[in-house]
């Protein structure tokens, strides 16, 4: 027998969700620009260190920014800001994924560095509270997950633009158990989120001189919603005259980028937020490794940039907090730099880092005592951005590998 009360009930809570995600499309509607940094003084950067490593990668991370951009600071054009409360401590006494008052501070800052907060899941003995990452997207609509991955004696330079507010994340924490027996999650995917993260790929694509962008899907499967993001791309790559365009799907994509000949021909690719999530860390590891991967969380009105990776308690646990790997956070502050109009820094700091972390290697990390702490992995990259020669010994390694 159909158990019909369950199914009204069912009925009942995706009608809520409709209502909720009709809304937000309302509020999509009457979204405004990007913010232009170069009308704003103070840009305002928060700090906000998270769980288990979090704290020490991101204060590394502030230390070289710090420095990196004294002047600017000595100008009264950038303030830092640190913003404390986003652990899980705190998120779980107060139970909630970002609490009011840390969400106040958060949106007192133009730009944020946020190391990587735990995300808990069920029967891991913090309460099953949804994640501030996911919350923190949402909150603040950062919609353009922005991941790089570049390794220059490969010729590889990825740009994925993930999207990163829809899709299984929009309600991952919504599904409902409509029998003991049957669980529904929900999909979601927007016209209007579409669009936007498909032209944010496109206009990049256009700004850095990039001649294709590739759509990631799954549409001859997932029919409905990823055939909405495929003829959402066609409309949107029209705009874009020479600019090529391709579409591949996810399981052939996954395998692609392992293919020496066929890889480094892509170079922006664009994908609703869960293949985003899987092909950036697939990507990363070519690149040396999630730890190795910053991300920009852009929106229109605020941006958030952190690594890809966790909190990893267990190097807290094991009393190896000193040795862990800013190169993420680094990444993610060269991503910070450019975001607010500071590109040659970006790009400084980005040389830097491929010459310390994947050529030269005179000081290597290991996550344990016979390696480098991540303070003198920072001070090794602070020495490296500020050689006048920077230029020439990154072209130099860079010739040396190829
Ligand atoms: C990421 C992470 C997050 C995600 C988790 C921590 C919620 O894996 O930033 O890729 O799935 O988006
Ligand atoms: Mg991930």
């Amino acid at each position: 027998m159909v158990d019909r009360k369950a199914i009204e009930e069912a009925q009942a809570h995706f009608g809520k969700v409709l209502e909720q995600q009709l809304e937000r499309v309302e509020r999509l509607k009457k979204e405004g620009d990007w913010t232009d940094y170069s009308k704003i003084s103070p840009i305002i950067i928060g700090i906000i260190g998270g769980d288990g490593i979090g704290p020490t990668i991101t204060a590394e991370s502030q230390r070289v920014l710090e420095y990196l951009l004294r002047d600017q600071v000595k100008r009264g054009k950038i303030q830092f800001k640190v913003v404390e409360g986003l652990t899980i401590e705190n998120r779980a006494a107060k139970m909630k994924a970002i609490p009011e008052d840390v969400l106040a501070e958060i949106k007192k800052c133009h730009v944020t560095l946020k190391g990587p907060t735990h995300t808990p899941e069920q029967g891991d003995g913090w309460p099953n509270i949804e994640s501030a990452n996911v919350a923190m997207r949402k909150e603040l609509d950062l919609f353009a997950n922005i991941r790089p991955v570049r390794v220059p004696s490969q010729n590889i330079d990825w740009t994925f633009f993930r999207e990163n507010t829809e899709d299984l994340y929009a309600v991952g924490s919504q599904g409902i158990n409509v029998t003991t027996d049957l669980a529904v999650d929900f999909r979601v995917i927007t016209t209007q989120g579409c669009e936007r993260i498909i032209d944010a790929a496109f206009a990049h694509a256009k700004r850095t001189g990039k001649k294709k962008v590739t759509a990631v899907t799954k549409a001859n499967i997932v029919k409905t919603t990823d055939g909405k993001f495929l003829d959402i791309m066609r409309k949107i790559a029209g705009r874009y005259a020479g600019i090529e365009w391709d579409s591949w799907y996810i399981d052939i994509m996954t395998a692609k980028l392992l293919d020496i000949k066929r890889r480094n021909q892509f170079q922006v690719l664009v994908l609703p937020n869960l293949y985003g999530d899987i092909l950036t860390d697939e990507a990363a590891e070519i690149q040396g490794g999630v730890g190795t991967a910053g991300s920009a969380n852009a929106g229109k009105r605020y941006a958030m940039f952190e690594a890809i990776h966790g909190s990893a308690p267990r190097m807290v646990q094991e009393g190896r907090v000193q040795y862990a790997d800013p190169s993420s956070m680094l990444r993610a502050s060269a991503m910070l730099l450019d975001h607010i109009h500071f590109p040659e820094l970006g790009s400084r700091l980005n040389k830097a880092l491929d010459v310390c972390g994947q050529y030269e290697k005179k000081v290597v990390i290991t996550g344990r005592k016979e390696g480098a702490t991540c303070k003198q992995f920072g001070d090794y990259v602070m020495a490296t951005v500020e050689d006048a020669s920077l230029d020439k010994r990154w072209d130099a390694c860079v010739k040396a590998k190829g």
